[in-house]
């Protein structure tokens, strides 16, 4: 019940500093942290990543064709900890039902080295759920392998150490990091720019984040830097998540939490193409 009442007390506190104004400098080292994002803020946004995907019929098809060209999607994802985009991914691929199965290469780059504990329990119950529903991997709608490496994404000082492996990355994705980064966003706008030049051209880098001009503005500013063509102005959402996923889900967790997870966004994304 300790453990609840400290879950509750870790989604306000992240609440209000993702509000705050100021570097948000949230502890996700504690475990009860991490606990808690998973369970206030992972559903909904892996639910907006999936609509991202089914909304924007480009990165969709420029997926599909990566594909086929090479046989498998490799993407990285920056401050992806979590698992989030991998889950949101995996529910979009699962729901599209293609006859030719998606092999998802990723790499997830994060400071917070914990997380790994949570990635590996997302990759287990998606592979769980796929071999439930569907039997043997070769008719699976998606395959993964990837791991999380532990780099601060504001440092370009070990950028060196990762020799090419960011030369074959087909879709780079920073969903809500911008605004986790807030005082660094200058460094992060320098890594951005070392990465797009290790980049292959026609890289596709999708930016996902609270829809706050301010955002959009830095979005524009660093893309603008790293040289990124921008597909369009920024795609702007206010939705709810999926229907198949229900607060009720939850059971027990749900009452002895005593808050609801938020269910709702209230996003942009728009898609950066390295030329
Ligand atoms: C708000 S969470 C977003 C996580 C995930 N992308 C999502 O949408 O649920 C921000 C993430 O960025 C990571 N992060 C914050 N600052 C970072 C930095 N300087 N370098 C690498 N990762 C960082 C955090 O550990 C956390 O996983």
């Amino acid at each position: 019940m300790d453990i609840c009442k400290k879950i509750r007390e870790y989604c306000e506190i992240m609440r209000v500093a993702w509000y705050s104004n100021q570097n948000p400098n949230i502890p996700y080292h504690d475990p009860l942290c991490r606990l808690a994002y998973l369970y206030s803020t992972v559903p909904v946004n892996a639910n907006l990543v999936e609509f991202v995907f089914e909304n924007d019929n480009d990165i969709e098809n420029y997926l599909d064709s990566c594909q086929s060209k090479k046989g498998s999607v490799s993407i990285c994802v920056f401050g992806g900890g979590p698992g989030t985009e991998i889950l949101g991914l995996a529910k979009r691929i699962e729901k599209r039902r293609l006859d030719d199965q998606i092999s998802l290469r990723y790499v997830l780059l994060d400071k917070v080295t914990e997380w790994q504990e949570s990635l590996i329990e997302i990759e287990s119950q998606i592979e769980t759920r796929l071999r439930n529903k569907i039997g043997k991997r070769k008719d699976w709608p998606l395959t993964l392998t990837g791991h999380s490496t532990a780099l601060d994404i504001t440092d370009t000082a070990n950028f060196g150490n990762f020799g090419n492996i960011f030369g074959k990355i087909d879709v780079f994705i920073l969903s809500y990091v911008v605004s986790e980064v807030f005082d660094d966003a200058i460094k992060l706008q320098s890594f951005l720019s070392k990465m797009t030049e290790s980049a292959p051209s026609g890289a596709k880098f999708i930016f996902i984040e609270r829809n706050e001009p301010r955002w959009v503005e830095k979005i524009n500013i660093m893309s603008d830097v790293a040289k990124l063509t921008l597909s369009s102005e920024p795609n702007h959402t206010s939705n709810y998540m999926s229907l198949d996923e229900q607060r009720t889900h939850l059971g027990k967790l749900l009452e002895d939490v005593g808050r609801s997870p938020r269910t709702n966004w209230n996003a942009f994304w728009v898609v950066g193409t390295k030329e």
